[in-house]
């Protein structure tokens, strides 16, 4: 049997960059697309290439779309800055995008490739458009593994998380799709991070990679405190990566998963029936479970793991 393979669909971003880094290190990547997002899907992209090019990697990276399917574009800066990458200073990247965007290679891999699952990352824009374009590839996808929605509040407004409430209309059709949904929201991915320390342990590094990810995640660090108050850089979308290679260090359980696009206040939000996790007898939950959704996370471990992983580059 063909071993399992991922797409990494992303909007680098800085945890974006944490989690392509340690994808790259433990999974077989076929592709990375890119997205609009944490910035534009231009910078998204040139994040990405410089990133894969530091890295050593041979990941073909494809552009993905640059707006929502509906509605307008929110802005990522005030977390991520003006380049989606501020802080870190990687060398211009040398390699193009490859020929085709971010949706037209999720649909030639999907069908291509058996045993494929994709990680999303970002708005989920180009993976709705793939699924939309051709439905066939349903079928074809294994699992999608997203860091996106929250079983609680919000960040982008009260109720919605960024990557979710940055395309609405695309998270619905992907939740609504049939295909498998593991979820990692902000209950979860805000509860750990990388310390202050520990950026700095980054920053001093001997490795141009990692210390260019430490300065990135200072100044990420620096944002999250002033917006947020923390004292740690949390690391969102690696948790999106890690049941794939630590699978125990997250706890999901079974739900229904919607995603609310009409409400005033509640655009966005990522409705999950908990029901089923406190039911006796007599509560039925009448939707069918979709979604796999994160509810515990060893996050002292995980820290420890992708710290080691961006050390272990050169
Ligand atoms: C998500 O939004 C972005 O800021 C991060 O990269 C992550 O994917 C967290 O809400
Ligand atoms: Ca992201």
């Amino acid at each position: 049997m063909e071993s399992q393979r991922y797409i990494l669909d992303c909007d680098p971003g800085h945890d974006d960059a944490v989690a392509l880094l340690f994808a790259a290190k433990f999974l077989s990547l076929v592709g990375i697309t890119t997205v609009f997002g944490n910035s534009t899907v231009d910078n998204t992209t040139r994040n990405a290439l410089a990133i894969v090019e530091s890295a050593g990697l041979t990941i073909p990276v494809a552009r993905g779309l640059s707006a929502p399917l509906t509605g307008e574009i929110h802005s990522g800066e005030s977390v991520h800055g003006k380049t989606g990458l501020d802080g870190a200073n990687l060398p211009a990247p040398s390699m193009p995008p490859i020929t085709g965007n971010a949706p037209d290679f999720i649909i030639d891999s999907a069908r291509k490739l058996d045993n494929l699952s994709i990680i999303a990352i970002g708005p989920l824009t180009n993976i709705a458009t793939a699924i939309t374009e051709a439905p066939d590839i349903k079928d074809r996808i294994g699992e999608i593994s997203i860091m996106g929605g929250s079983t609680t509040f919000g960040n982008a407004t009260p109720a919605a998380e960024f990557n979710i409430y940055a395309d609405p209309e695309a998270a619905s059709i992907v939740f609504a799709s049939g295909i498998h949904i593991r979820m990692a929201g902000l209950n979860v991915t805000t509860t750990f991070g990388i310390a202050r320390s520990q950026v700095k342990k980054l920053q001093d590094a001997d490795n141009l990679l990692a210390k260019e990810i430490g300065g990135a995640l200072n100044y990420y660090l620096q944002r999250q405190t002033k917006i947020y108050q923390r004292e740690f850089a949390p690391i969102h979308d690696v948790c999106a990566v890690i049941p794939y290679t630590h699978r125990d260090l997250i706890r999901y359980a079974d739900m229904h998963v919607d995603v609310e696009c009409n409400g005033t206040l509640t655009r966005g939000q990522t409705v999950c029936d908990q029901r089923g996790l406190f039911a006796g007898e007599g509560l039925t939950t009448p939707q069918p479970i979709n979604t796999a959704v994160a509810i515990d996370a060893d996050g002292k471990t995980i820290v420890q793991h992708v710290m080691a992983s961006l050390l272990s580059y050169p």
